[in-house]
């Protein structure tokens, strides 16, 4: 089977979609013996386009039958209207954007301006590795450990990391700039990767190790990236300079000698509304240089 994920967004990192689908389709001898479309951002939950799944599944793989397939699957979204789109434009939108993909798997475009490795902001050892709900919501206090140090929260149940962290523990050098997931100010490292401090709910702190930007510097010596952002002038009003640094962090975690194109994938996900990207680029070049050095 071959498949293909379809954002449609500002972005392709973090921005959340307009629409987005994922397809896969398993073909046998010019015919799909199975096919699955799901599709995100188009109802409450991520959906199965179901009667398009069925309808494709002994189908020759011609244009017909792509676009009679993407009719039925605009059929099954059901998506709002926001700032984002209107529910018109994000129907027609599945239907292309269906129909694209289908196309592009039964051509063998599907894999096509993706890069091979991608760059995950995992850490070395990225791991799929989730714990229990049971562990990750507690009903008591959320025991968690924040730049090596120990904190007990007693309520904060309700709230995002994002303001558990800068309310509760005090810790406000991870900044809010859209609470939704879009500019990547409030990276920190939870259990190893970056994550968006702002779409994490507070108890998945729980047991956890989380680092924010008041961490990376160890033993009062900064940070590689923290060197070369003030050395390269990569910063001006600095509101999304934590968010930079930490994804910066993590990519040399990643990757210590990352291309161009991996430090541009690696800050996608971060927005600068007044440095621009060239010094910001030049100082995480210069940091993994350095870290090559020691
Ligand atoms: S991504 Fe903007 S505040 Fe979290
Ligand atoms: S330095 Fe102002 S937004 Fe980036």
């Amino acid at each position: 089977a071959r498949g293909t994920f379809i954002k449609l967004a500002l972005r392709r990192a973090q921005a959340i979609s307009v629409i987005d689908a994922a397809l896969i389709l398993d073909i046998e001898a010019d015919t799909i013996k199975a096919a699955s479309i799901t599709l995100g951002a188009v109802a409450p939950t991520i959906i199965h386009a179901v009667e398009a799944e069925q309808y494709l599944t002994g189908k020759p793989l011609t244009d017909d039958v792509f676009e009679e397939a993407a009719r039925i699957t605009m059929n099954a979204a059901k998506p709002i209207d926001d700032v984002r789109g209107s529910a018109a434009y994000r129907r027609e939108m599945v239907r292309v954007c269906t129909q694209r993909g289908l196309k592009a798997i039964r051509d063998g475009h599907e894999q096509n301006g993706m890069p091979s490795e991608p760059i995950l902001l995992w850490g070395k050892e990225s791991t799929n590795g989730t714990r229990p709900a049971s562990e990750q919501f507690p009903a008591a206090a959320i025991q968690t450990t924040i730049n090596g140090k120990k904190y007990s929260f007693t309520s904060g149940h309700n709230k995002t990391l994002l303001r558990l962290l800068r309310e509760d523990a005090n810790l406000i050098g991870t900044k809010e700039g859209c609470a939704e997931g879009e500019c990547g100010a409030c990276t920190v490292f939870l259990d190893g990767k970056a994550v968006m401090a702002c779409l994490v709910p507070a108890p998945r702190a729980h047991g956890a190790e989380i680092v924010t930007v008041e961490g990376l510097a160890t033993d009062g010596e900064l940070h590689a990236v923290q060197e070369t952002f003030i050395e390269h002038g990569a910063v001006q009003c600095g509101y999304c300079t934590p968010g930079f640094l930490m994804s910066s962090a993590m990519l040399l975690e990643e990757k210590s000698n990352p291309t161009r194109n991996e430090i541009e994938q690696a800050i996608t996900g971060n927005l600068c509304r007044c440095t621009g990207y060239y010094k910001i680029v030049q100082a995480i070049e210069d940091a993994g240089n350095r870290i090559q050095e020691t």
